[in-house]
């Protein structure tokens, strides 16, 4: 038995901001933000709504869609660099709201690789037959971090949650290959310094087009796969640009990426698992597609994965 996702669910706050709402707010303009980004809107969750209750959304779903209760998790991890407060952590605010067992749960730091570090972590425990179900959460409300008199980083990012629940699945399902790094010295290009995001976006874009491109590739190769067997590859949603370039690099056409950066803008650690969420609701995945994640992001980290869709 391998791990493979069960069941996937996410929460998107109600209210809208387009790029022409952001046009009266700064000077910037859909244009710019459309052509250099991909961006037509992001979600952004109002003051009531924290980062918990967003997890505590996205997780009920998963676990609905999972066919499973809350009482079957055996872990809960949340990857976030939006907590509500530094501790106690998301996962055990979210042991305690979801009504689980009293199971091992804590929060991940690997900023928008966050639910790649956690579905990885959660295939260890999978794998060696410690755990059966595991459910992992990238949530984030980036709006209560965003400088919205900093154009260069306030157009970029939205509110959103999304999460996974896995668990053993059929042999020939699940994740295949997979790789996690880091590389601590680019640290300084995209951290929080006090209250808000600060970014470099240049060595930011430069760095995920080169690591994202490399990664990808990588776990094909490590799974012993040819870029002929993937169905889709669905990236960190973080600029349509760097999206494309990865698709390039692992030279797939067009049809076969999974896009949502034009609605929801860079959820960070829920990027990737919304992506999926949307596709899988779309039916888009179908039993045994053949799915390539990845994503990069604040540390600096990384991580790919392989993942046959099916249980
Ligand atoms: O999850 C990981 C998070 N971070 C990322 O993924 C970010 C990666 N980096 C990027 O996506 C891109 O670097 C950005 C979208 C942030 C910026 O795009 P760029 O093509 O690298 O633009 P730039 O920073 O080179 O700026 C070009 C121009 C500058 O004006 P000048 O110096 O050429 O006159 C900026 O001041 O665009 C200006 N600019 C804007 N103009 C209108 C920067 N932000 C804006 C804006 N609206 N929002």
């Amino acid at each position: 038995m391998s791990a493979g996702i069960l069941g996937v669910g996410k929460f998107i706050p109600e209210r809208v901001v387009t790029n022409f709402d952001l046009e009266k707010k700064m000077d910037t303009s859909d244009e710019w933000i459309r052509t250099r980004t991909g961006i037509q809107e992001r979600r952004i969750a109002d003051e009531k709504t924290n980062t918990s209750d967003m997890a505590f959304a996205a997780a009920k779903d998963a676990i609905k869609n999972a066919g499973i209760r809350a009482t079957d998790l055996d872990m809960i991890l949340v990857a976030t660099v939006t907590p509500d407060q530094p501790f106690p952590s998301m996962a055990c605010m979210l042991q305690d709201r979801l009504g689980a067992g009293h199971v091992a749960a804590m929060d991940i730091s690997a900023a928008c690789s966050g639910c790649i570090y956690g579905m990885i972590t959660a295939k260890q425990f999978i794998d060696s037959g410690v755990y059966k179900h595991v459910l992992v959460v990238g949530v984030e409300k980036l709006s209560k971090i965003t400088n919205w008199e900093d154009r260069t980083t306030a157009v970029l990012f939205g509110d959103a949650a999304a999460a996974v629940v896995l668990g053993p699945v059929s042999e020939g399902r699940g994740i295949i290959s997979w790789e996690l790094g880091s590389d601590g010295s680019g640290g300084k290009n995209l951290y929080q310094d006090g209250p808000f995001i600060k970014m470099n976006g240049r060595e930011v874009f430069k760095f995920a087009v080169r690591q994202m491109g490399e990664s990808a590739v990588h776990v094909v190769e490590k799974a012993g796969l040819k870029k002929e067997d993937i169905d889709f590859l669905i990236p960190h949603q973080a600029n349509i640009r760097i999206m494309e370039a990865s698709r390039e690099r692992l030279g797939i056409p067009e049809e076969k990426m999974i896009k949502s950066i034009h609605k929801y803008g860079n959820t960070s650690s829920s990027s990737i698992p919304l992506a999926l969420a949307d596709a899988v609701e779309e039916g888009r995945i179908k039993e045994d597609d053949l799915i390539v994640m990845v994503g990069f992001g604040g540390g600096l980290t990384w991580g790919a994965l392989t993942l046959r869709w099916g249980r």
